[in-house]
C-alpha cells in the first residue's frame, strides 16, 4: 500500500485526534493543523509520541484564507504534496433563532464552511496533477436533519453536501474523490458542552442505539474513506449517528 501524506484540520480535538490515529495505523503520514488559540500542541505531540505516533503539526487558522495557503505551502515543502485531506476543524455556537447574533453566525459559517474552501483550494490542484487525491469534509447529522439552537450550524454543514457534491464531479475524472461524512452525536467536548438535561432528555432519547458514538468509530470511516478500496466513493455522504437519523 502506498504511503500517503494526509492532513487533518483540527487533528487536536476529540474526532481529529481518532482520525489522525486511524490514519497513521493505515500507514499514512500525517500532518495535524491547530489553532492559533492552541497552547497544548507541544504537549498533544509528546504524548501522541509515548503512545508510539509521531505526527508533523501546523498551526494555522482554517477560517484566514491566505493562512491556509501559506501553510499548505510549508507543508508540502516540509513534509510534501499533500494526497488526503480531512476538513474536520469545527465548532459549534448554539443559540435558538431569536437569540443567535450575527457574530454567532459568521464565527460558524467561518469556522465550518469557509475553511473547507480555505484548505481545499490551494491542496486540491496538485491532487489533479497527480491523478490521485481524497478530500473528506466532516459535517453532521445536524447538518442533514437540523438542530434546535444551531440554525448555523446546520446551516454550514449542510452547505458541505453541495461543496462535496460540486467538487466531486469537476475532479472525478482526475482520480480524486471527494466525499462528506455526517456523525451523530460523539463523545468529545463539543457535545460535553450540551447542557446535560437537554442531553438527557431531548438528543439521547432519540438515538436508537442509545449512546453516543466513539471518535474511534469516526477515525476508522475516514481511513475506510481514504483506502484504495473506497475508490469508487465520490459526492456520497455517509451517515453514521447510531439510527438517530434514518435515509
Ligand atoms: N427541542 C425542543 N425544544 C427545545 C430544545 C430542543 N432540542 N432545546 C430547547 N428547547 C426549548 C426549551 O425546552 C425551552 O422551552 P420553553 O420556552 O417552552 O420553556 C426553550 O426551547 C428555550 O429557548 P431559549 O431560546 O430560551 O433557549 P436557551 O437559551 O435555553 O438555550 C439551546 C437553547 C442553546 C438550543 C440549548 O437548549 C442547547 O444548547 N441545546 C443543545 C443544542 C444541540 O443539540 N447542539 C448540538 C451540539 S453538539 C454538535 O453540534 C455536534 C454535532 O454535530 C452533532
Ligand atoms: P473539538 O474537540 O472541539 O475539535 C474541534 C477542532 O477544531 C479543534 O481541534 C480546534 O483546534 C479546531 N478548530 C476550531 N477552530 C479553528 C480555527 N479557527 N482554526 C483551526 N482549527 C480550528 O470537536 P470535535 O467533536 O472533535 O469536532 C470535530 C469536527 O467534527 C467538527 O467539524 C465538528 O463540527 C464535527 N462533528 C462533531 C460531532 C460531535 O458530536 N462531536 C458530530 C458531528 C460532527 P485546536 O484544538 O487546535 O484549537
Amino acid at each position: 500500500m502506498a504511503q500517503r501524506v494526509a492532513v487533518v484540520t483540527g487533528g487536536m480535538g476529540g474526532i481529529g485526534e481518532a482520525i489522525c490515529m486511524k490514519l497513521a495505523a493505515a500507514g499514512h503520514k500525517v500532518v495535524t493543523t491547530y489553532s492559533p488559540g492552541n497552547t497544548r500542541s507541544g504537549e498533544w505531540l509528546a504524548a501522541m509520541k509515548t503512545k508510539g505516533y509521531t505526527f508533523h503539526a501546523y498551526q494555522v487558522d482554517v477560517t484566514d484564507f491566505d493562512a491556509c495557503q501559506q501553510a499548505v505551502a510549508t507543508i508540502q515543502s516540509e513534509v510534501g504534496p499533500i494526497d488526503i485531506l480531512v476538513n474536520n476543524a469545527g465548532i459549534t455556537k448554539d443559540a435558538s433563532f431569536k437569540k443567535m447574533g450575527k457574530a454567532d453566525w459568521d464565527a460558524v459559517m467561518r469556522t465550518n464552511l469557509d475553511s473547507v474552501f480555505n484548505m481545499s483550494k490551494p491542496v486540491c490542484d496538485g491532487m489533479v496533477e497527480r491523478g490521485w487525491g481524497r478530500v473528506i469534509n466532516v459535517s453532521s447529522v445536524n447538518g442533514q436533519k437540523g438542530a434546535f439552537g444551531q440554525t448555523n450550524y446546520s446551516a454550514a454543514k449542510a452547505g458541505m453536501h453541495g461543496f462535496t457534491k460540486a467538487l466531486a464531479l469537476e475532479v472525478a475524472r482526475k482520480g480524486v474523490t471527494v466525499n462528506t461524512i455526517s456523525p451523530g452525536y460523539i463523545a468529545t467536548k463539543m457535545v460535553l458542552a450540551v447542557p446535560k438535561e437537554v442531553m438527557d432528555t431531548k438528543i439521547l432519547p432519540q438515538i436508537p442505539l442509545g449512546r453516543l458514538g466513539k471518535p474511534e468509530e469516526v477515525g476508522a470511516l475516514v481511513a475506510f474513506l481514504c483506502s484504495e478500496d473506497a475508490g469508487y466513493f465520490t459526492g456520497a455522504n455517509l451517515a453514521m449517528n447510531g439510527g438517530q437519523h434514518m435515509q
